[in-house]
């Protein structure tokens, strides 16, 4: 009776949504890696658009606001958490999953850490919001496992907002990132981090400033693929879709819409939720 009452809790716990979130539509790429990862998983994602952007906020603030949305998304209830937000992970990821020991946590951060090639005299380059860079997650993390590594990282505080706002392959948004790119710091990178979960948006811009001179990282695929592992792992994953994916912003904007419709189809339930 009670292996039958268990087994019920667990089929039922591995039905439940896994939940996203990231202060707008930035995240919407780590949830659509997912959704190509595990196509059976439903998924509640968070963009909290109220205190947009997360990297220009000091890091007291992003930590409350990842605390709240974790919070909310626990008591959705949500059988997983990702923080979809290099910000949010780099200040908040420790507090959060203090916060809710039950309840696996996933962050943008560490999948992007392994994926990096350690190679002799590999330079590494990251590029992020100014709340990320002044964390010094990176550094802290590659350093840790190898000591001799050089690592360049650079603020590119308008490329987050610029995107927001639905500025990506024109020639705006190539003229300010080909101003970021071609600082001398960045001249020796043979590997760049996008430490920023919006900048898959233009990481065809990106590459195309490189060539084949520079290995670009994704944080979507790396962090969806890492996320299917743990998910499967610890027996969550679900046997079928069978809830709807439910998008929630803390104050409705048309550029969030628009590009949840094109990273999910016309079809979303998006819906204005302040939590705060
Ligand atoms: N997409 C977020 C990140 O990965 C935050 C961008 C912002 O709100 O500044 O850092």
């Amino acid at each position: 009776m009670i292996y039958g009452g268990l087994l019920y809790f667990s089929q039922v716990k591995k039905q439940l949504p896994i939940g996203i979130f990231d202060s707008g539509i930035g995240g919407l790429t780590v949830a659509s890696a997912l959704r190509k990862e595990l196509p059976n998983e439903s998924i509640i994602y968070y963009g909290d658009t109220v205190h947009l952007p997360y990297g220009e906020k000091p890091s007291k603030s992003v930590r409350e606001y990842a605390l709240g949305i974790s919070k909310f998304l626990v008591d959705y209830p949500c059988k997983a958490i990702v923080i979809a937000c290099n910000t949010a992970s780099a200040v908040a990821f420790d507090f959060v999953r203090e916060t809710h020991p039950d309840v696996p946590i996933f962050n943008v951060i560490d999948p992007v850490v392994n994926a990096i090639n350690p190679a002799e005299k590999a330079v590494i380059g990251v590029i992020g919001t100014r709340t990320t860079i002044r964390s010094a997650v990176y550094e802290k993390k590659l350093r840790a496992r190898y000591p001799e590594m050089e690592v360049h990282s650079m603020a590119t505080p308008l490329l987050a907002h610029m995107i927001e706002e639905g500025f990506f392959q024109n020639k705006i948004s190539e003229t300010v990132l080909h101003k970021y790119l071609a600082d001398p710091l960045l001249n020796k990178v043979d590997q760049l981090i996008l430490g920023c979960t919006h900048y898959p948006l233009i990481e065809g811009e990106i590459r195309a400033f490189y060539g084949d001179r520079v290995r670009v990282l994704n944080s979507a695929e790396l962090v969806a693929k890492s996320v299917k592992t743990s998910v499967v792992d610890l027996g969550l994953a679900s046997d079928q879709h069978d809830l709807l994916d439910h998008f929630l912003v803390s104050e409705y904007t048309k550029s969030f819409e628009q590009s949840a419709r094109f990273f999910f189809g016309e079809a979303i339930h998006l819906e204005s939720r302040n939590i705060w």
